[in-house]
């Protein structure tokens, strides 16, 4: 999202032709988005934020992770003699070197830039800033941040490393273990949760059609979506409540009525009513949705980048530039 309107979503993945032959089909040496996971079949795939972090390990990776920031920057069309600037989210506990090697990118290709934690972006949009849990479920990370009034430090907030992408690959394996013959890939797993995911009681069977020996055939998955969206529930209670103890016990109260779910994996049906009910010895527990959880963190990022002059950036995340 950009102050001059921009509002886009891009797939962090990256693909680089195979061969000469791909190169071709493409008429460009590296492709970024959907289009590359269409084109998979010619393309090797690079997926630089995968673990919602920056890979470190290869050099490639962090020519993926140049091509995406750039093409993003791309898409709020720039003009000759702007200065860029920009905030990427991280998830809350995300390391300094890992902050660092994003910055030295991020300076390449921005005027100015700041790394800063997503869930407190989600809070500062939202204008929850004290008495608040915010839980943002993404692909690569569930990050919980406990809201003080203050930005949020290391004992306010949790990274878990298990979210979206491993719902997907639980899913995967859960139907090849009760199908063995049908095809079935992680990305293929993630349009059938982002669609029927749910979690707790299911209100319908889920039938999907599923392909093995090439043929599509109607399969019942209603067991295998549950347990592997459930797979995130305890991990994300178990953090709620360790953050619970966080707060005075005078602002507890406040605290857990405030509980806030982001990030893409929020959509999962039936998780604010689970996590509310499994909390409800900590009292009034209110759970709510964002109304728009793929853009919420990206949001709060926009105001406080219009908000805040950029001189006061280095208060809130890490900064590189001028
Ligand atoms: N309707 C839905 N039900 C369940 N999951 C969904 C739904 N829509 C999107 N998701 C999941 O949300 C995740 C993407 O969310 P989001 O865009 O917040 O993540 P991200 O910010 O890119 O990841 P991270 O925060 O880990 O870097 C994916 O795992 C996707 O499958
Ligand atoms: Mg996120």
């Amino acid at each position: 999202m950009s102050n001059r309107g921009a509002k886009e979503m891009v797939r962090s993945v990256v693909g680089y032709p195979k061969d000469i032959i791909g190169v071709k089909l493409l008429d460009r040496t590296s492709i970024v988005g959907d289009e590359a996971l269409q084109k998979k079949s010619y393309v090797n795939l690079h997926f630089p934020l995968e673990d919602g972090v920056l890979k470190e390990a290869s050099e490639k990776d962090t020519q993926a992770a140049r091509e995406l920031i750039q093409h993003v920057i791309s898409l709020s069309k720039p003009q000759p003699g702007d200065r860029v600037c920009g905030i990427v989210g991280v998830p809350a506990r995300a390391s300094i070197s890992n902050k660092n090697q994003l910055l030295r990118i991020t300076d390449e290709l921005m005027s100015f830039s700041m790394v800063v934690s997503e869930p407190f972006m989600v809070a500062y949009g939202l204008n929850k800033l004290t008495n608040a849990i915010i839980i943002d479920i993404g692909a690569g990370t569930i990050d919980i941040c406990a809201m003080k009034g203050t930005i949020p430090g290391p004992e306010e907030q949790i990274t878990l490393m298990k979210a979206g992408n491993h719902i997907d690959s639980f899913l995967a394996n859960a139907i090849t273990e009760s199908y063995p013959d049908v095809q079935i890939t992680p990305q293929l797993a993630q349009k059938i949760k982002d669609q029927y995911g749910f979690v707790g009681q299911p209100q319908q069977d889920i039938v999907v059609n599923l392909r093995s020996g090439g043929k599509p055939r109607p399969h019942e998955i209603t067991k295998e979506v549950q347990m592997a969206c459930e797979t995130i529930v305890s991990d994300i209670i178990e953090n709620v409540e360790q953050l619970i103890t966080t707060f005075d016990p005078e602002d507890q109260e406040e605290a857990v009525s405030n509980i806030i779910l982001a990030g893409g994996g929020s959509r999962l049906a039936g998780l604010d009513g689970l996590l509310a009910n499994s909390l409800q010895e900590y009292g009034q527990v209110n759970v709510v949705r964002v109304s728009d959880p793929i853009f919420s963190g990206c949001a709060g990022a926009l105001k406080m980048a219009t908000e805040l002059p950029v001189d006061y950036w280095n208060q809130v995340g890490d900064v590189i530039g001028s």
